[in-house]
């Protein structure tokens, strides 16, 4: 489903919650050397503290909530660290898939599934079916994800299709839009980043054209639902002008 959705209600002016909040999940190594435990550990902390972040979000009235779990660049990691990783991931989609049941939540992975193990890959198909059964609140886990990636793919399935008939000049911003991992997922109206970098790392370049940006120092597995309220309340002092005046 196409959809072009720059600007939507649910802004920063409404009292509502973004409708659409993304997340980089950074700062979960940093989290466990100072307490001088291993980079592991705090992507253990880390994927638990995913689970109440997407709770909280769920009972404030929030629709999407979308997190960046695992770049394509985060291959270049130590062996060992990725294995880790992908185990978590594992046992944390495994376990999801009871919660979305019990919860009717939908999640979608977004991202080069084929480049994952075969395990996840397996669970990915799993959480889409069981998704396609609720509506309501979406997690959405981008595993395995580049934004320069997803806009190459998006290019190369629109070139195939336009090699099967599609006229060239019916592609505009909404059709587009409608080849990314994100299809028929409205855009983040708030991105947060903790861990205290200030800068998207290959995330969501495409859907964060006029999302507000949101930094903190606090590390992931410190970020608390308070400050998730932080987040919000500043999101709503953002005067949101889309290229026009007020
Ligand atoms: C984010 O935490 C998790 C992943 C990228 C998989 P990091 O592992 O990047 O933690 P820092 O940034 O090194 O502290
Ligand atoms: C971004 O964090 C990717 C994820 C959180 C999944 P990184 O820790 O990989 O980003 P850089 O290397 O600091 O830019
Ligand atoms: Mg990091």
């Amino acid at each position: 489903m196409a959809e072009k959705n720059i600007e939507r209600p649910g802004g920063a002016e409404s009292n509502a919650p973004p409708r659409h909040i993304a997340i980089i999940l950074d700062g979960n190594g940093r989290w466990a050397r100072r307490r001088g435990l291993p980079r592991t550990a705090g992507h253990a902390v880390g994927s638990e503290n995913f689970r109440k972040i997407a709770t909280y979000c769920k009972n404030i009235g929030v629709e999407y909530l979308t997190v960046y779990a695992f770049s394509t660049e985060n291959w270049k990691r130590p062996e060992d660290e990725v294995k880790t990783i992908m185990r978590l991931l594992k046992k944390y989609l495994g376990e999801a898939i009871d919660t979305m049941e019990r919860d009717h939540i939908r999640m979608k992975v977004l991202g080069n599934i084929e480049g994952l193990p075969e395990e996840l890959r397996e669970l990915v198909k799993r959480t889409d079916e069981i998704s396609a059964r609720y509506d309501g609140f979406q997690a959405n886990i981008c595993l395995n994800y580049g934004g320069r990636d997803e806009i190459v793919r998006a290019a190369m399935r629109y070139a195939a299709d336009v090699k099967d008939g599609r006229a060239p000049e019916e592609i505009d911003e909404a059709a587009f839009g409608s080849y990314l991992y994100s299809a028929g997922i409205p855009d983040p109206e708030l991105l947060i980043r903790p861990g205290g970098e200030q800068r998207l790392s290959n995330f969501l370049l495409w859907q964060c054209a006029y999302s507000e940006f949101y930094f903190t120092d606090v590390l992931w597995p410190d970020f608390t639902t308070e400050e998730l309220d932080k987040a919000i309340a500043e999101y709503h002092r953002r005067d949101r002008r889309f290229g026009s005046v007020k």
